[in-house]
């Protein structure tokens, strides 16, 4: 089992913004840092549960490891981003009210949109706080909060991560080791499929092992990798580069370029990868958030597909 713990000594700590009552914090000091990897990876993921649906003709429920405050549940399900989250947040009038009311707005605001998800959505993450913020809200229907690292899963727990189909991961590979999918795994009857984003610094050897041992084939997005985020100063891009490079991974174009890159894998049963794979399921479209004239956009109405300017 690998011990991610040296590794993560050289990545920046951000422990006390994972902790508050709501994300404030967390687009603020996370934003500030162009954290973005929820938004490079949904459209893999819509991709990804799109082809779940298809083959296994129901809509899949998704457990968001390390979940926070359901910042994956958020740009999934709605026409939002973790850009506009963060500038909501962001304005001396949101930063004057108390968590509450924060909830209590936040919750009408997600409701103000559409709900364009392809999948439904539970969590799993040790802090408590950002757990009951994202059920709050209404970003997912239900929530574990659960070191599982350190504790074995309750049968209650057990209940709810068994009712999965699918388990998604950003930014949570290292913080989590496979004891936590060990545990994960074992709650689920139906074999689910498991999608992870992560960093090129962590080994993925030891999770395709446990998933393997579980009945379910890993492969990995070898043309596209997603980056996460800028580093926070010079200690931490220091430290990942000489990380890399004991482990033979060549940071020119990536990492030295100033930000950390994750890669993706997708774990399913080997019936389903027979179908099609990963290659097939996923299209990484470079540039598409970089536009930012308006589009001539197709929009599903009433009357049938018509198009529309989007401003
Ligand atoms: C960088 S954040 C990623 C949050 C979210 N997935 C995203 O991309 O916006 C890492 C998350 O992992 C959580 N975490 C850390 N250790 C954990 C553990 N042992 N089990 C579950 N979650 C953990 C933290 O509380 C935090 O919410």
């Amino acid at each position: 089992m690998k011990d991610f713990s040296a590794i993560n000594a050289s990545k920046a700590n951000f422990d006390d913004i994972y902790v508050m009552p709501d994300p404030r914090a967390y687009f603020s000091i996370l934003g500030a840092l162009d954290y973005i990897i929820p938004d490079l990876a949904d459209p893999v993921v819509r991709q990804i549960l799109t082809a779940y649906s298809k083959i296994h003709d129901r809509r899949p429920r998704v457990l968001d490891v390390g979940c926070s405050y359901g910042i994956n549940a958020a740009v999934h399900r709605f026409p939002v981003n973790v850009d506009l989250l963060r500038r909501r947040y962001a304005s001396a009038d949101m930063a004057a009210v108390s968590p509450d009311e924060l909830m209590t707005l936040d919750k009408n605001f997600f409701e103000s949109w559409p709900d364009i998800g392809a999948a439904d959505f539970i969590g799993l993450d040790i802090s408590g706080k950002a757990v009951n913020y994202a059920k709050q809200v209404g970003l997912l229907q239900d929530g574990i909060v659960a070191n599982l690292e350190q504790d074995r899963i309750t049968a209650a727990q057990a209940k709810v991560a068994g009712s999965a189909d699918v388990i998604l991961s950003t930014g949570c590979i290292g913080y989590v080791s496979e004891k936590t999918y060990t545990q994960l795994l074992n709650t689920m009857s139906r074999r689910p499929w498991v999608i992870s984003f992560v960093l090129r610094m962590f080994s993925y050897n030891g999770f395709e092992k446990v998933m393997q041992a579980h009945g379910l084939v890993t492969e990995r997005l070898a043309s596209a990798t997603f980056v996460q985020r800028r580093f926070r100063d010079q200690e931490e891009m220091e430290n990942t580069v000489s990380t890399l490079a004991r482990l033979g991974i060549d940071p020119s174009g990536f990492e030295a370029d100033g930000m950390i890159h994750a890669e993706l894998y997708l774990s399913r049963p080997p019936e389903d990868v027979r179908q099609a794979s990963l290659d097939e399921l996923v299209t990484v479209t470079s540039g598409r958030n970089r536009l930012t004239g308006a589009r001539y956009v197709r929009v599903e109405t009433a009357d049938g597909p018509q198009v529309a300017l989007a401003p």
